[in-house]
């Protein structure tokens, strides 16, 4: 089921362009080498980095990035870069990956904002059209999400988007458990 799942995936991905989906205000495509200083505003950043184990070093946000451009290239999916349509600027990312910690297999959604964007509504806006487009266009049977104990607002936004809390997981970054969610997907 799940092999053939990520089959889907990677093959999609081979047919779609750099873009990936459009909201009403915001787009995602896939991450570019060009793309460091990007990274680095959003990964570099002890705001945004306060519940995520901290701010990345530059060989860290690189090795970070080339990870996302990675899962890509091997599962059809990453955390992509979130631009504005209107000025095209950088919004953060935003995505979908492996689900690493507990079995079944599976995949997780999670989102991460430059802080000159954030309280616009972007991070629901975009994070509901990741889901769509995880159960609408790729098809994937459920989607896993988790957030630090502390970070009432991505809690708030998992529950906004129907995610129902299921589990904890131990996230080495942060050294902490992190309250773990799932929402299926009643379609596929
Ligand atoms: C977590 C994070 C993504 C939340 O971003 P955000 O912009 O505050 O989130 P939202 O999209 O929910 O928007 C928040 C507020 O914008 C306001 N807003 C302004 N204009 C809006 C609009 N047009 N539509 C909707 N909401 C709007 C709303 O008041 C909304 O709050 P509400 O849901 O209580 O009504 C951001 O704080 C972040 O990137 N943090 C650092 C990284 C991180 O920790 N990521 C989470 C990992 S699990």
């Amino acid at each position: 089921m799940v092999s053939r799942a990520c089959t889907r995936l990677k093959s999609l991905y081979s047919f779609v362009s750099m873009r990936i989906l459009n909201t009403g205000r915001l787009n995602l495509r896939t991450w570019e080498a060009s793309d460091f200083p990007l990274a680095r505003s959003l990964w570099a950043d002890p705001d945004v980095m306060n519940f995520l184990g901290g701010p990345l070093s530059d060989d860290k946000v690189l090795e970070k990035m080339q990870s996302e451009m990675a899962c890509a290239e091997e599962h059809g999916v990453q955390y992509w870069p979130v631009f504005e349509n209107q000025t095209n600027d950088f919004v953060g990312c935003c995505g979908l990956r492996p689900w690493a910690y507990t079995p079944p297999a599976g995949h997780e959604t999670g989102f991460a904002l430059v802080k000159a964007k954030w309280g616009k509504g972007y991070a629901s806006e975009i994070a509901g059209a990741v889901v769509k487009h995880a159960f609408e266009a790729l098809q994937l049977p459920m989607l896993r999400a988790g957030h630090h104990p502390e970070h009432l607002n991505s809690k708030k936004i998992l529950l906004k988007l129907g995610f129902q809390l299921v589990d904890e997981v131990f996230y080495k970054p942060t050294g902490l458990m992190h309250p773990t969610y799932q929402l299926k997907n009643f379609s596929s």
